[in-house]
């Protein structure tokens, strides 16, 4: 998958987080990375969840063989299970040639089950006899074959709650959630937004081909603000549009377009601060975003310091640099 080049070689020590959710999610990743117990990684929807999928495979003992992904929503039964498990030629109507599935391609290697709540009843009772004896029938065809797959699945949505429809199996969630990591949303690592935006806005400017050199703070609070329903995905959509459409080398704030029905409504009564325009790099954002938190927080230095998801001593350094 092309969006995924990038990040190919992404293993995970190179994710780095300053939120406690996040570095406990990296933690239980970095130790089940290296055995073979199936992880299933929960999230919602543009949180990484599919770069940690891959980042767990380049950290693995498999890294050198491949990492086969597999999206399965909206796709029809057949072709559903004859991604997953091939087929003979002339197994049904355009089967032209015999093919190898998914789960075939990730022998010795791992295969990622991405969106797998949108998979059929039948289709999740064949998974599971592949995964627990690594053995399934290509379709047209009753001969018997293995795979030893490292599986790694993700979804947005809720198993157990599918699980008590009845429309997912209580016993494949157990087959596959060997280990299960918690990606938390965008709003649950506020903390790492200030050097996310410092790092889309270098890399949306670096591939459009223009220079920003800072954010106003007035956008740079709107972005602090805002609720991230679509998380990175989303961040990254607004920093490219922002970027792309500023006309200054100054992100300001009507640059930043954000879908209307998810923005927190700004309290006006607040007290608003006037800022020192004349410094509008992204350390001064990220100083002026500290500060206003320790403010808020009634010169609180733990719930600032666990507001913005940094240590005490990281907190301490800022402060002083704000003298
Ligand atoms: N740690 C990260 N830092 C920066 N960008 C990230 C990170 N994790 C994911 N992304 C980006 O966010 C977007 C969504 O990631 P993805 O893994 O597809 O999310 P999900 O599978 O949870 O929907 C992608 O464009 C990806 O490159
Ligand atoms: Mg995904």
């Amino acid at each position: 998958m092309a969006k995924l080049n990038k990040y190919i070689n992404l293993e995970i020590e190179d994710l780095t987080s300053k939120s406690d959710l996040m570095l406990k999610c990296l933690s239980r990743a970095e130790k089940v990375a290296p055995t073979d117990i199936p992880v299933f990684i929960k999230g919602e929807t543009g949180t990484g969840k599919t770069l940690l999928a891959q980042a767990i495979h380049n950290s693995s003992k498999r890294k050198s063989q491949d990492f086969i992904s597999f999206n399965a929503s909206a796709m029809s039964e057949t072709l559903l299970e004859s991604h997953l498990f091939g087929h003979e030629k002339g197994a049904f109507t355009g089967a032209v040639s015999q093919v190898k599935g998914k789960f075939e391609l990730a022998d010795n290697g791992s295969l990622f089950l991405d969106e797998v709540a949108d998979m059929s009843l039948s289709a999740q009772a064949k998974i599971l006899r592949a995964i627990e004896y690594g053995e399934f029938t290509r379709l047209g065809s009753e001969k018997i074959i293995t795979s030893d797959a490292r599986i790694i699945s993700a979804t947005h949505k809720d198993l157990f709650h599918l699980a008590e429809e009845e429309k997912f199996r209580e016993d494949l969630i157990q087959r596959m959630s060997g280990v299960t990591l918690y990606v938390p949303s965008l709003r649950e690592r506020l903390g790492d937004l200030p050097a996310m935006i410092a790092n889309e806005v270098r890399n949306c400017a670096a591939t459009i081909g223009k220079q920003i050199t800072s954010l106003h703070p007035d956008a740079f609070d709107k972005l602090m603000a805002h609720t991230w329903p679509g998380n990175l995905r989303e961040l990254h959509r607004v920093i490219q549009v922002a970027v792309l459409f500023t006309d200054t080398e100054v992100i300001r704030e009507e640059d930043v377009e954000l879908d209307q029905k998810t923005q927190k409504t700004t309290n006006t009564d607040e007290h608003v601060e006037v800022f020192d325009t004349s410094d509008l790099t992204l350390d001064s954002a990220i100083l002026r975003h500290v500060k206003r938190v320790f403010e808020f927080t009634n010169k609180n230095k733990s719930k600032t310091a666990k507001t913005l998801g940094v240590s005490r001593s990281t907190l301490d350094r800022k402060l002083e640099e704000m003298e």
